[in-house]
């Protein structure tokens, strides 16, 4: 049994977003599909129409390249109408005649709140599905890091999937929980401290993200994403015409300035850019790729607003828009893109010059 699908995980709201992102890509390298996308199910599979192996497809479409999968499977034919009395034989049958094996077992819900109330079945699943698939030799000590998941969508519906080390999210239900820092102004704060997590490899925060860095905080107010770049001990300029946390002002690394900040211009080079502002995506965009061109700074976070119905056309024409421009201007630079966990009608892009 060959996989013909691929699965991926999303935010609820976001099905036909990430579904026009899979097709635009997978047709661009040639390959024919379908998408199934349910408005607010949290998933979005990609049925194959052709013979070669998903796969191959899984490898050509890295999950750090996609910007609205939180998770990306190779994944079987969903069963359904389980019976109640025996919900693990055709699990079982299925992985056996798929020649699968795994290190892991992984049972997963969509980050819906109906699909939460399974959390109680799943626990009660785990064991017998992990000493069935033992004895079956499915599940092993050895199997190249690969891990199996079961979606789970309803009491009677599941569909397995397969992750593979080095393309996958390795938070369950690609969600990267992060506590909140008790002292942060704001809960924004989240956002730009998961993007590090996303963007930047946790052994290079050390020289990537360290004390005596310049930094630029445009639409800083109340201060969420300053706290983090102050936590790092960089120095901030935070410009917003709002108020800033007092405690923040306090540390002394923080300079306030009440400016305009699709205007304002660094005094000099700086380490990096972080932008929150709420506006029109082409028009925090127009403003970064003033400062990239101009080299302002080494690296750059900044969110795009997604108020609208159509979000992957709008993102991927600013994406291409900047990356056309960087290239016209000989700014040798990395661009990504995610939808994480703590966005919400937006995404974050991130960006790194090379010269
Ligand atoms: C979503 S909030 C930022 C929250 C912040 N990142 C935090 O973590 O606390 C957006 C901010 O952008 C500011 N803003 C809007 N237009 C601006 C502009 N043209 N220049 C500077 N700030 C602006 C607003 O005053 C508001 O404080």
């Amino acid at each position: 049994m060959t996989p013909q699908q691929l699965l991926f995980y999303c935010r609820p709201g976001f099905e036909s977003d990430l579904a026009g992102e899979i097709v635009a890509k997978a047709s661009a390298l040639g390959w024919q599909g379908y998408p199934l996308a349910q408005p607010q199910a949290g998933h979005v599979a990609f049925v194959l129409t052709e013979e070669r192996p998903a796969n191959a497809l899984h490898r050509a479409l890295p999950l750090e390249s996609l910007v609205f999968a939180r998770q990306s499977l190779v994944a079987l034919e969903p069963l359904e109408a389980l019976s109640r009395d025996d919900r693990l034989s055709p699990i079982i049958e299925q992985v056996v005649a798929s020649g699968w094996s795994f290190e892991s077992l992984w049972q997963e819900t969509p980050d819906t709140n109906d699909a939460k109330a399974l959390s109680g079945l799943i626990k009660a699943l785990q064991r017998p599905l992990e000493s069935m698939l033992k004895k079956r030799g499915a599940l092993r000590r050895k199997a190249g890091g690969r891990r199996l998941h079961l979606l789970w969508t309803d009491g009677d519906r599941v569909q397995l999937g397969m992750s593979f080390p080095g393309n996958r999210s390795e938070q369950p239900g690609g969600i990267r929980r992060l506590r909140f820092p008790h002292d942060a102004p704001s809960r924004s704060t989240l956002k730009l401290e998961e993007a590090w997590h996303e963007f930047v490899p946790r052994d290079q925060w050390e020289t990537r993200l360290s004390e005596g860095m310049q930094a630029a905080d445009l639409g800083a107010a109340p201060g969420g994403w300053t706290w983090q770049l102050v936590k790092r001990g960089m120095q901030v300029y935070a410009i917003d015409n709002g108020p800033m946390d007092r405690g923040l002002m306090a540390t002394g690394l923080v300079e306030h300035l009440r400016e305009d900040g699709f205007v304002w211009a660094p005094p000099m080079r700086l380490d990096w850019l972080v932008c929150d502002i709420v506006d029109k995506p082409a028009r925090v965009i127009d403003m970064v790729e003033r400062w990239l061109v101009k080299r302002w700074c080494r690296e750059a976070v900044f969110n795009l607003k997604l108020p609208m119905k159509r979000r992957w056309e709008a993102v991927s024409e600013g994406l291409a828009r900047l990356d056309r421009s960087l290239s016209e201007a000989r700014v040798d630079a990395e661009i990504a893109c995610r939808h994480l966990y703590h966005d919400r009608e937006e995404v974050t892009v991130h960006v790194r010059l090379f010269n």
